[in-house]
């Protein structure tokens, strides 16, 4: 499978973000990861739809934008018709509004010709997934705890990448983009490739290397 990596713009500097872009275009990423955060599922806030919008016209790569967001359903319409291409939601953002809003906001991603995903946290079993799978075109295991740039890869989630892959072939989907996202450096990034992901969040490895497109291929590997 094609590996990518989606550098993430929450290490990016806010002020110059449209240049941000337009250099890891040059830099061989292959999407652009936008972490939008609401200071209620997470405690920091980002940016919104907005941001979309404004770096769409940048760039044509990808942008795959993780929503750490309660009631995510109500923001869908904002992001998609700001230009993204893919939209992640978190189970427990919507497992705990009803055991059904999780399908439901995926149908309503892919109601605007949007790619869906849906993200499980470190402490949280794939298994709960699983039952979405027919709708999925990513799934996103989270290899730290959401919030911040910057922390420990937690090696427990390994274990979850593969289970997420063996689904993904089982039920008839082996090219299922899986994407890990917290901690990826490219000492780590082999492990995570052989356990099955082939997408690879880096916001810190990427956006503090002095060279980033030598630090995205090497993640890439
Ligand atoms: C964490 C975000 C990640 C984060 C990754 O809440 O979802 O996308 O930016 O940053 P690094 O690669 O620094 O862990
Ligand atoms: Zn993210």
């Amino acid at each position: 499978m094609k590996i990518k990596v989606a550098p993430s713009i929450l290490s990016a500097n806010f002020a110059t973000m449209g240049e941000s872009i337009k250099k890891l275009d040059l830099c061989g990423a292959d999407l652009i990861h936008c972490d939008v955060m609401d200071g209620t599922f997470v405690e920091p806030i980002t940016f919104g739809g907005q941001m979309v919008k404004n770096i769409r016209p940048l760039t044509k790569l990808p942008l795959d934008v993780h929503l750490m967001i309660e009631h995510p359903k109500t923001q869908i319409k904002f992001f998609a018709e700001a230009g993204a291409d893919i939209i992640t939601v978190h189970f427990q953002a919507c497992n705990k509004i009803s055991p059904t809003y999780l399908r439901e906001t995926l149908e309503l991603i892919k109601s605007y010709g949007v790619k869906c995903g849906a993200v499980v946290n470190p402490d949280i079993d794939v298994e709960n997934i699983f039952p979405v799978y027919d709708l999925l075109d990513m799934v996103l295991i989270m290899s730290v705890f959401p919030g911040y740039g910057g922390q420990k890869f937690i090696p427990s989630v390994l274990d979850k990448i593969k289970k997420a892959r063996e689904y993904a072939i089982k039920v008839g989907k082996p090219e299922l983009d899986i994407e890990v996202d917290g901690g990826v450096t490219a000492d780590n990034a082999q492990i995570i490739k052989d356990a099955g992901a082939n997408v690879l969040v880096a916001g810190s490895a990427v956006f503090k290397a002095e060279d980033m497109a030598k630090a995205i291929k090497d993640i890439r590997g």
